[in-house]
């Protein structure tokens, strides 16, 4: 296998911790040059360091982007573009999954700040992006979901509550914006066939958090994070599917799939396969993200 990603630029949004961290490592290492799409400069910049020091590469790079805001996801793609003319990768890691959120926050475009940041403004960017990756072609579109979605199995896209109306909790509103992200990857995937360019989704499993990421979480939530981390792969482990999915040259037409970790896809619930409901979110988030 010919995992060789030099000359490839990949961008990775919430790169400065966990998973996307790890990811931006083991790219790098491959050869690729990074874009870090991250939301807080000094978070960011010291995460630069720490991949540059890990991968001895200086193909990596720091780009502020605060997800949850559309003219900031809008800046973001705009100072990509004037710095670089192809995207091999776009990798859509970063997910707001603040558990001390207890009602919904309406950011600047108008929008409940959970499906903003981990749906709406996700769209929003790929879209940015899109022609540059089909001018790349073969390129590839990741995005990223969760395990957890198997305890909602008849979870559906409630368009009547997309701002948290009609009810609100921070689990609810994550495992929604990320059923809409599943759909929204088969929808892309069918809607890019032909174009060389590949839509792919993670199932992230029980991943560990570190210490440093929990500090603000009242001391029950930590103690629910502790023990969950006893059976928790770490996040290099987890990146592994990322690598994989962004590099192995083997998935260059393999699109629209579910993935829990190299060579293992999965179902998604029954509801993400609904043509008709990917079709009525997608124009709706289109609405959405044209603000
Ligand atoms: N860990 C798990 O058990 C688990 C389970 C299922 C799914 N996942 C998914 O896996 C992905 C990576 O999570 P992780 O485990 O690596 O957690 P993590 O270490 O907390 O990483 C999340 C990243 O997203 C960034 N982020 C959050 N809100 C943002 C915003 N508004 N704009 C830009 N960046 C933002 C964070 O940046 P800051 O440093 O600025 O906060 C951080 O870099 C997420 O999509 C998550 O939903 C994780």
């Amino acid at each position: 296998m010919n995992n060789d990603l030099k000359g490839k630029t990949i961008i990775i949004t919430g790169a400065n911790s966990g998973i996307g961290k790890a990811a931006s490592i083991q790219l790098a290492k491959l050869g690729a040059h990074i874009v870090m799409m991250c939301r807080n400069r000094e978070r960011g910049g010291q995460a630069l360091q720490e991949v540059r020091a890990a991968t001895g590469s200086d193909k990596i790079e720091l780009i502020l982007v605060d997800m949850s805001s559309q003219e900031s996801v809008r800046n973001a793609v705009n100072e990509f573009l004037s710095k670089h003319s192809r995207l091999d990768v776009l990798i859509q890691n970063a997910a707001n999954f603040d558990h001390r959120q207890k009602k919904p926050v309406i950011t600047e475009d108008g929008l409940e700040n959970v499906f903003a940041t981990n749906h709406v403004n996700i769209f929003l960017m790929t879209h940015l992006l899109l022609d540059t990756l089909k001018q790349s072609a073969p390129s590839r579109i990741i995005t990223v979901a969760s395990k957890g979605l198997v305890t909602y199995p008849f979870l559906d896209i409630e368009f009547d509550n997309f701002k948290g109306e009609k009810k609100f909790s921070m689990q609810h509103a994550y495992y929604h914006a990320k059923q809409a992200q599943v759909m929204f990857t088969f929808d892309l995937a069918e809607r890019l066939k032909g174009s060389g360019v590949t839509v792919n989704c993670v199932r992230v499993g029980n991943v560990a958090i570190p210490d440093t990421r929990l500090d603000h979480l009242p001391s029950w939530l930590v103690k629910i994070y502790h023990a969950k981390r006893k059976f928790a792969l770490t996040p290099e482990k987890m990146a592994e599917t990322y690598t994989w999915l962004a590099a192995d040259p083997s998935l260059k037409d393999v699109t629209g799939g579910y993935w829990d970790a190299p060579e293992t896809p999965v179902k998604a619930n029954k509801n993400a396969y609904n043509h008709e409901t990917q079709k009525r979110l997608w124009d709706a988030t289109q609405k959405l993200a044209s603000n």
